[in-house]
């Protein structure tokens, strides 16, 4: 049995800087060992700990699809040690990933229902995974409409530029992008703050299920706009970032009161929330 407090070793196989400020950058890890891609089994929503041998590990949510073979893929955003060292790190560098770790998204409540996906600046990782899942041809006739309302402070902040272009493009998935301000006279998509631009594009709750993740103000003031449009809490689903440390529901690092965001999470609905002690 695999250890799983061991990593896969893996080699970067690509970095890409995806903002202007170029505090967010997207590693794609290719395993060493092609029997360590077989072993690791994702679905959208789960998260990796990104290892990086005697310095640390950090709990990073996988950005990329099940359905895409041959790599996996994770957006870091710069803000301390472990992070930092990634950001410094090269093609052919090797380094390791243990998981995949935590729950996914509920992807069997939602086939046969309406997606709403809601994100702001760089927590749109898992949703990305989410997107290209639902888009895969072997899937996405099984979900109904997808409607996506993604925001950024600023167009150059944007993730997956090129690929939220291609997805505009299409006409089965419905894409509401929005900066909070621009003075891009080439700017052709919205402005306006997420919750606005939700509350305008107004995707119906009729059979449907949001999925929301992104700055605690954008969620605050996103919740009663979709609360408004008639989705119930056990239809809004989120995912948390808390401190972690095992990532397999031993340390209890992570822990709300009985759970352990590490392991029955991340990804809760609004209404299991509502159950837990507001420590999060
Ligand atoms: C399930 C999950 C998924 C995540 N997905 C992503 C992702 O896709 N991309 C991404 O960039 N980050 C993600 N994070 C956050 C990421 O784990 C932290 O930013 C990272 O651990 C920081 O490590 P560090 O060593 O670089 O910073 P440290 O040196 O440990 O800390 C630097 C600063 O960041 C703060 N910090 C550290 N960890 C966290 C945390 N978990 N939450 C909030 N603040 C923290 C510290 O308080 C400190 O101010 C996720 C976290 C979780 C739990
Ligand atoms: S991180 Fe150890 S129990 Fe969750």
């Amino acid at each position: 049995m695999h250890n799983p407090y061991l990593p896969y070793p893996v080699r970067i196989e690509s970095v890409v800087t995806e903002s202007e400020d170029r505090n967010q950058k997207t590693f794609r890890f290719v395993f060493v060992n092609p029997e360590d891609e077989a072993r690791f089994k994702y679905m959208p929503g789960q998260f990796a700990e990104l290892s990086i041998p005697g310095l640390g590990e950090i709990p990073i949510g996988i950005a990329s699809s099940p359905t895409e073979k041959g790599f996996i893929m994770f957006t870091v955003n710069k803000v301390g040690k472990v992070s930092t060292h990634l950001h410094n790190m090269q093609a052919g560098d090797i380094m390791g990933v243990r998981g995949p770790l935590g729950n996914s998204y509920p992807w069997e409540i939602l086939e046969g229902k309406n997606v709403v996906i809601i994100s702001g600046g760089f927590a749109f990782t898992t949703l990305r995974s989410s997107i290209v899942y639902m888009l895969d041809p072997a899937n996405r006739g099984k979900f109904g409409k997808i409607d996506v309302v993604y925001g950024a402070r600023m167009p150059g902040l944007l993730l997956y530029r090129d690929e939220l272009a291609t997805w505009e493009q299409r006409d089965d998935i419905n894409m509401h992008i929005t900066v909070d301000g621009t003075s891009d006279p080439n700017w052709k998509y919205n402005v306006g703050f997420v919750p606005a631009v939700t509350k305008q594009k107004a995707p119906s709750a009729e059979n449907a299920y949001a999925l929301i993740c992104g700055p605690p103000i954008m969620i605050k003031f996103t919740l009663p706009v979709l609360t408004e449009l008639g989705f119930a809490p056990d239809r809004i689903i989120s995912s948390l970032e808390m401190r972690m440390k095992c990532g397999i529901g031993i340390c209890g690092r992570c822990n709300i009161g009985t759970e352990y965001v590490c392991k029955d999470g991340p990804v809760f609905t609004l209404e299991q929330l509502a159950q837990l002690p507001s420590e999060y």
